[in-house]
């Protein structure tokens, strides 16, 4: 809801991070963050950042506080100059904001993050934005956060204008029509040594592998968006399991090399597999982090979880259903 109190205008929204079934890794506009590839993600429900936008005549420069302490505006002062440009306004802006979850831990805050924060920002500045813009919008802050405009299943396009403004994000399946569980197995709750940000980048300089990546990836993306549509578990689940080793392999191949996994990640992405021998429909994915991420059907995900709760290293499971889109929420 946008709320005006003696000048200054405030919104807040809320928003879900997303996990890639089809990774997206590296750029192909590192200025405007384009993605190099297309990605295909799922939305999570049971992890969310709340974000409050007040456009402030008082300020004389943006500000950001995360989970209560004062950080380095960085990007979201670039969605803010994105907005004001649009809005043609020229206040500073205060952005509050909190994360249900580890940030900076390979559990997407840059997407639940910066979706939160282009819809909260859009709207404190009194603008108007189709989906498909705050998407856009979005992505300048981490591309990953071009999906969590949405819920349920999205897809972001590469695209291939020079303006970035065909690489947004769009929904491809609701929740609802194929509900899933996603497990996921927190090993280190402690913020990564390299973002994704800086580890793409020296992944794309340096990788061997990186134009194999380029090259194979939309053949997987075509095949993951089928499958999906097809709600076909397995073979999204063989195709996701793939995409996640291929990003690793571009990590491991990067000089310095991206090591993200501990030995808790391992002993989980083993008894995943464990679980699946045994019968259990069960796939895991990675991200640029040490946690497992386990897709299962929800009537599953209690053994899953019960499972992963037992491996070593392992400090903690949160369960998740699909969760919503992007949205504004009453100003408190
Ligand atoms: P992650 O795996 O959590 O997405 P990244 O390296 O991609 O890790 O991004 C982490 C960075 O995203 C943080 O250091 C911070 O700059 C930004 N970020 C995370 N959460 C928020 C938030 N709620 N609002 C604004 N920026 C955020
Ligand atoms: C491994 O979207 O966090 O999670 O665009 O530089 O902010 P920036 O990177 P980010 O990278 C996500 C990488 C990934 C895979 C994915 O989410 O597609
Ligand atoms: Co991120």
């Amino acid at each position: 809801m946008e709320h005006t109190n003696g000048g200054d205008t405030s919104a807040s929204a809320q928003a879900h991070s997303n996990i890639a079934l089809a990774k997206y890794w590296g750029k192909r506009d590192a200025a405007l963050n384009i993605p190099a590839v297309g990605s295909i993600s799922i939305t999570l429900d049971a992890l969310h950042t709340d974000t409050r936008v007040t456009f402030d005549a008082g300020l004389t420069k943006d500000e950001l506080w995360l989970d209560g302490r004062e950080q380095q505006v960085g990007r979201a002062g670039l969605v803010l100059d994105l907005v004001r440009e649009r809005a043609g306004i020229d206040l500073r802006a205060r952005v509050v904001s909190e994360n249900n979850f580890p940030t900076g831990a390979g559990l997407a805050s840059s997407a639940s993050g910066f979706a939160a924060l282009a819809v909260a920002a859009t709207a404190a500045a009194g603008i108007e934005a189709t989906p498909r813009e705050l998407s856009v919008l979005a992505r300048r802050g981490s591309a990953s956060a071009a999906r969590s405009i949405f819920g349920g299943y999205a897809e972001l396009h590469a695209g291939e204008s020079t303006d970035g403004n065909d690489s947004f994000a769009e929904p491809l399946l609701d929740g609802d029509a194929w509900p899933l569980s996603v497990v996921v197995a927190i090993t280190d709750p402690g913020q990564k040594a390299v973002s994704s940000t800086v580890g793409m980048q020296a992944t794309s300089a340096s990788s061997p592998f990186y134009p194999a990546w380029v090259e194979s990836a939309p053949a997987d993306l075509d095949r993951m968006r089928a499958a999906i549509l097809a709600h076909d578990l397995e073979t999204v689940g063989e195709l996701a399991e793939h995409s996640c080793l291929a990003l690793h392999s571009l990590m491991l191949t990067t000089r310095p090399a991206l090591i993200y996994w501990n030995a808790a990640t391992m002993s989980a992405i083993h008894a995943v597999r464990g679980l699946r021998a045994g019968g259990l429909p069960v796939y895991f994915t990675i991200d640029a982090g040490p946690q497992v991420k386990a897709l299962c059907l929800p009537a599953d995900a209690a053994a899953v979880a019960s499972a992963l709760t037992l491996v070593p290293g392992v400090q903690e499971t949160r369960t998740s259903v699909l969760g919503p889109a992007a949205h504004l929420v009453a100003v408190p």
